[in-house]
């Protein structure tokens, strides 16, 4: 398996550590059978990509065997804004290449410097993705990967884009719903539930994203921080099953 470096991974406030940290107590809660977890937005921009990449970091040093899917096969920006990059060179064959491709799935996964943690982000931006995460190969993909790690974490294109977000949903055991704190409105995220629920994929929690908070730092405070759900659409009890 080849060796991907993270060379930019960011450096969490305590704060904002502390929320990731009790998102993956949760999950772990949620029992053997949720493995392949979709993390999904109603638009762009709400957080997705940072909490999907936050929550794989701490669950595999927690000692979690686990990998992060790069599913944003339209604009992913992950290997750019995080700086990743293969040990001793050559040009990383992203999550499009391996879906388009007769190539072993199984050697197209990267394995990283934490030692529970894999990745396959994606590189070559398609234009029509929908016809590769509608082939068979995508769902072998994730039941390998699912067989394969304790936990998969999909990082997914918003779901106000055409149909990618439910057909992820269709092949995942839950999600967990990320939404930009005063941006994104209450009818927008039970829009959101309702897309989810047409997919067979049920709502495994909402995470209040970027919040300001004038009580935290600099960087909490222009950032926001992951925090679970509160009370505005659903109890924060509702991680547990
Ligand atoms: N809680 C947070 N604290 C600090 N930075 C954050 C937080 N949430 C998101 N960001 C930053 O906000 C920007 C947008 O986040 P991100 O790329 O994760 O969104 P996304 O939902 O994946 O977007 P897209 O739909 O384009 O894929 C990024 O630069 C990310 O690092
Ligand atoms: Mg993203």
């Amino acid at each position: 398996m080849s060796q991907l470096t993270i060379q930019n991974l960011p450096e969490l406030p305590y704060a904002l550590q502390e929320a990731v940290n009790r998102l993956r107590i949760n999950i772990n809660f949620l029992g053997n059978e949720i493995k392949k977890i979709l993390v999904i937005s109603t638009f762009p921009n709400e957080g997705k990509s940072f909490v999907a990449l936050q929550l794989w970091q701490q669950m595999a040093e927690s000692g979690s065997p686990s990998i992060l899917l790069d599913t944003d096969l339209r604009k992913s920006v992950m290997v750019e804004q995080y700086g990743m990059a293969l040990q001793g060179g050559g040009s990383i064959k992203g999550t499009s290449y391996v879906l388009a491709n007769d190539i072993s799935i199984e050697d197209a996964i990267f394995h990283t410097d934490m030692e529970c943690g894999d990745i396959l982000p994606n590189v070559d931006n398609v234009v029509n993705p929908s016809m590769l995460l509608e082939s068979e190969r995508f769902e072998q993909m994730l039941a390998y990967m699912g067989e394969k790690y304790r936990y998969v974490f999909v990082d997914a294109p918003p779901l106000d884009l055409v149909s990618d977000g439910e057909k992820i949903g269709s092949l995942c055991d839950g999600a967990v719903l990320v939404v930009r704190s005063g941006v994104t409105s209450r009818g927008m995220v039970k829009n959101s539930i309702r897309q989810l629920e047409r997919a067979g994929c049920p709502l495994l929690g909402i995470v209040l994203n970027r919040v300001e908070s004038a009580k935290s730092g600099y960087y909490y405070k222009k950032y926001g921080g992951g925090k679970y759900y509160g009370s505005r659409y659903y109890s924060n009890s509702y991680y547990y099953k």
